[in-house]
């Protein structure tokens, strides 16, 4: 078969791990026949420099004509002055917002081989971790109404947290479709106590709910949610949440499995076509330096071709060379936790998953 992919390295660390994750992806075609196009644009900082504006409408136009958006990371120092709409962060949003994908499927996974390396006590993390956060993406306080004004107390500025009934729906079917092939938990995380949207998301919630008898429902509280994450992350499946609630538990998650570098995302709408990404950030002080780990773009490939291509069998080949990786103990740098480990910069770490695939 034939995808046309459209590549973002963006900025910092970026470049150094799409190159490797494409480098699988040729690998997997010539192995399992299929062609893959990519076409590189720019977005972030990278597109700031060249064409003075983060997210330029050609780069729009090539995603929307591809089948499917590799993405490295966005955002550094360099332009951290700017204002909020010239940022390279805006350009992430902008591509969400524009490409309509509004859920972002944030997996937090152990692998088996570091399970040592979760700062989480083994009797807390247990045999390991297998979390999804399904976040809903292009909705709540990030694209809410915004302003300033001028109050007894001065200058102030506010962002509006608003969500209707359809955006809720449709984020909440994902979140419980996911269940259905896992361990049919959702936990919907909101802060109903306090907050209007949150009781409409809550009622919402429990109202999509039933169409999945078979699933588990629990709602928390965000501030209860974020404590029971690391008191006893076990006990949950699927978390299902708002974009803000999605960005900072995912944060937290991503933590307890002590590689952030090792975990894949991928943000989807209702088609097959997505936009996947590693969780972390561009990490500009290691950019160019071949120490980014690679590994989490890599499995972001490897989400792309079962969500968006539907290539099972490829994909897995490239979760089982990322294992062979480890299994034969080598290491990037930020996994090796001083253990005495073959480390490998990224470029090495590259081709070592791509001669493992088969
Ligand atoms: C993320 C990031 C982005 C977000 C930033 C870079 C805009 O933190 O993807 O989690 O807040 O969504
Ligand atoms: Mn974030």
């Amino acid at each position: 078969m034939q995808f046309k992919i459209a590549v973002v390295p963006g900025d910092g660390i970026g470049p150094d791990v799409t190159r490797e994750a494409i480098k699988v992806m040729n690998r997997i075609g010539k192995v399992y026949g299929h062609t893959f196009e990519f076409q590189t644009v720019l977005a972030g900082g990278a597109a700031i420099d060249t064409y003075d504006e983060c997210l330029p409408q050609n780069t729009i136009d090539v995603c929307k004509a591809s089948d499917a958006v590799l993405l490295g990371a966005v955002g550094g120092p360099k332009w951290d002055a700017l204002p909020g709409n010239q940022r390279p962060e805006a350009a992430l949003l902008g591509l969400r917002k524009s490409l309509g994908l509004y859920a972002n499927i944030r997996p937090a996974m152990v692998f088996e081989q570091l399970a040592s390396a979760s700062p989480l006590k083994p009797e807390i993390i247990g045999s390991g971790l297998d979390i999804v956060i399904v976040r809903e993406l292009t909705g709540g306080i990030y694209f809410g109404e915004r302003g300033e004004k001028e109050t007894e107390l001065g200058h102030a500025a506010y962002d509006v947290e608003c969500y209707s009934v359809g955006e809720i729906r449709r984020i909440a079917k994902i979140a419980f479709e996911m269940a259905m092939k896992r361990k049919k938990k959702v936990a919907s995380i909101d802060k109903s106590n306090v907050l209007l949207s949150s009781r409409l998301w809550r009622k919402t919630v429990t109202e999509v709910a039933e169409d999945y008898p078979e699933v588990e429902l629990k709602h928390f509280y965000v501030d209860n949610a974020s404590m029971q994450l690391i008191r006893d992350p076990n006990q949950f499946d699927v978390i299902c949440t708002t974009n803000m609630f999605g960005d900072i538990l995912s944060d937290e998650a991503s933590q307890i499995t002590g590689s952030i570098g090792m975990l894949p995302s991928a943000s989807l709408s209702d088609g097959s076509f997505g936009m996947y990404e590693p969780v972390h950030g561009s990490a500009p002080d290691i950019a160019g330096k071949n120490l980014a780990n690679p590994i989490a773009t890599i499995l972001s490939v490897s989400m792309m071709l079962r969500d968006s291509f539907n290539l099972v069998k490829e994909s897995k080949a490239i979760e089982n060379a990322v294992s062979r990786f480890l299994e034969e103990g080598y290491r990037t740098g930020d996994i090796a936790r001083g253990e005495a480990k073959k480390i490998t910069g990224t470029v090495e770490t590259g081709d070592l998953i791509t001669s493992f695939i088969e």
